[in-house]
């Protein structure tokens, strides 16, 4: 292979535990998308909180019935920015660059999750995104806006451990996710991760997360990357994905007709 040991080493975290944990070098993009993202909590609900505490302490200025409808407006808001996605991928980049490639397609949709303290009326039960027909070839990139740990965070299956699991996976397989979850628990990485660090991490693992019952509102991002030509699953290009930054060779390839 003709990659240096620091590309060497991160790939082969990435292909032995799953998920990488990096930190971001670039920093204005993330600061940016973090004022963006303060700038519009601020224009859906009123919070009387400064910046540098308004994310970790949101949970105590809102009341759980409004949650649902201040996180649909904060989304809407978020993807209605123009760079918003332009900056994401910026940051992601570096790191895509040596899991993916650099011939990318980018979920169309930025995501956003809110995990307040005690509120289970947003969870993700354990799942692999292709167990409902994702392709293989996605990769996540999680930012947190916050510094994630415990309950706060999110939690995956290595790969090992999820290889046992699919051996099994007839029985496993009329197993609600909760009986799952409980059956492997205590093989789980729980994702401890700081605001200034970026996770991509292996979709067709298990992950998901649980109830937060840490003192602090969770607040991250997720966007699916995958190579341009690498095969689709249900997610497709077009109405999930779009090519952001097709190269030359690929587009005189893809307009070639031998027949012309
Ligand atoms: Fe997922």
């Amino acid at each position: 292979m003709f990659i240096d040991s620091k590309e060497k080493s991160i790939a082969d975290n990435y292909i032995k535990n799953g998920y990488i944990i990096e930190k971001i070098s670039n920093l204005d993009s993330l600061y940016w998308m973090k004022n963006e993202l303060i700038k519009i909590i601020r224009e859906v609900a009123e919070i009387e909180l400064d910046d540098d505490e308004i994310l970790d302490n949101f949970h105590k200025k809102i009341s759980l019935e409004d949650l649902n409808n201040i996180r649909v407006k904060i989304i809407q808001k978020i993807n209605q920015i123009k760079d918003f996605r332009y900056e994401y991928y910026r940051i992601a980049k570096p790191l895509l660059d040596l899991i993916v490639g650099n011939e990318v397609s980018m979920q169309l949709r930025t995501n956003l999750s809110i995990q307040i303290p005690n509120d289970n009326s947003s969870l993700l039960p354990i799942h692999a995104d292709t167990w409902s027909g994702d392709s293989p070839f996605e990769t996540v990139v999680w930012i947190p806006f916050v510094n994630c740990y415990n309950t706060k965070s999110m939690f995956i299956l290595n790969p090992l451990e999820t290889e046992k699991l699919m051996k099994n996976f007839n029985d496993n397989f009329n197993k609600s996710s909760d009986e799952i979850y409980n059956s492997i628990k205590h093989k789980l990485k729980w994702i401890d991760i700081k605001f200034g660090e970026v996770l991509i991490f292996n979709q067709s693992l298990p992950h998901g997360n649980v109830v937060n019952n840490e003192s602090e509102t969770r607040w991250s991002m997720n966007v699916r990357f995958k190579g341009i030509f690498t095969p689709y699953g249900d997610k497709k290009i077009g109405e999930f994905f779009e090519p952001i930054n097709l190269k030359a060779a690929s587009i005189i390839g893809m307009q070639y007709n031998k027949n012309k």
